[in-house]
């Protein structure tokens, strides 16, 4: 019966589909695109940031990060949700830092300090060294950096490919964890093959904004922690390595309050 009809209306699905289709991208454009956010999206047009949006690379409760073209180069764009979905997974360390800094328990504006913070922190990485985007400008809940990939596709996360070299991109992690915490005196608080991208051979840090202080109390726990992760992943795929390997080779590391 479907196959008489499809022969008798053959746009029929197709038509649907499309709807389908519509509906949900303007299901998409709904949730992230509030006033509000496209307001400030024109804003960082008019700056001169990016020409336009292209498409979402990602999509999830807490955001959703978009390609966008500023004249020939690319950008990404990362546009934090406005609601309390951010905060939900957020250790409490985290939070408190962030309703400090921000003076203030309002979501909104507790998102603008959120994204301002993966701003800062992407900037103070990324003059240490650290190889990660270079962020370019921020406005409430919308960030602007580099966008890190190869001739307009986005690079994959290490998560997902297979490496030739996993030994060369261990080693390589431990001279970005390095300059991290050594440098730029911050650690990075989720650390893993998840918000590692592959570009070029080599690994790229993202997804800074829950980074934390050297001096914090938690700092030495969140490191090993990040480096566990890594290290699990690695050991999979036939490196020899462990915690206190990888931690040695950063090299000596003063954390917490006391710098111990
Ligand atoms: N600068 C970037 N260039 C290219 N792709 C990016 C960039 N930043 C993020 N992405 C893509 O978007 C995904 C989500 O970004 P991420 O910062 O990890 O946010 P979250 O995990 O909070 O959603 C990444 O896994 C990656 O695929
Ligand atoms: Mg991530």
């Amino acid at each position: 019966m479907a196959d008489v009809e499809e022969q008798l209306f053959p746009r029929r699905k197709e038509r649907f589909e499309d709807r389908r289709h519509e509906q949900d991208h303007r299901k998409l454009l709904d949730e992230f695109f509030d006033h509000a956010t496209l307001v400030a999206i024109s804003r960082l047009m008019t700056q001169g940031q990016f020409d336009q949006l292209d498409y979402p690379i990602s999509t999830g409760k807490e955001g959703g990060v978009f390609r966008a073209s500023s004249g020939e180069n690319f950008r990404a764009v990362k546009v934090y949700r406005i609601g309390n979905a951010v905060f939900k997974r957020l250790p409490a360390y985290a939070l408190e830092a962030l309703k400090r800094e921000a003076s203030t328990s309002n979501y909104g504006r507790l998102v603008t300090g959120w994204t301002r913070r993966e701003h800062s922190v992407l900037l103070r990485l990324y003059e240490a060294g650290v190889r990660c985007p270079q962020p370019y400008g921020y406005l409430r809940n919308v960030l602007v950096m580099d966008f890190v990939g190869n001739e307009g596709l986005p690079a994959p996360r290490l998560q997902t490919i297979a490496l030739d070299d996993p030994q060369a991109v261990h080693d390589d992690l431990v001279i970005q964890v390095r300059r991290m915490v050594k440098k730029a005196r911050l650690v990075h608080g989720d650390l893993s093959p998840y918000n590692v991208l592959f570009c070029d051979g080599r690994p790229v840090v993202i997804d800074v904004a829950q980074s934390i202080e050297a001096e914090h109390p938690q700092a030495r726990a969140l490191l090993e922690r990040d480096v566990a992760n890594f290290v699990k992943y690695f050991q999979k795929l036939g490196v020899t390595t462990s915690t206190e390997s990888f931690l040695a080779a950063v090299g000596p590391i003063s954390l917490g309050p006391k710098g111990d």
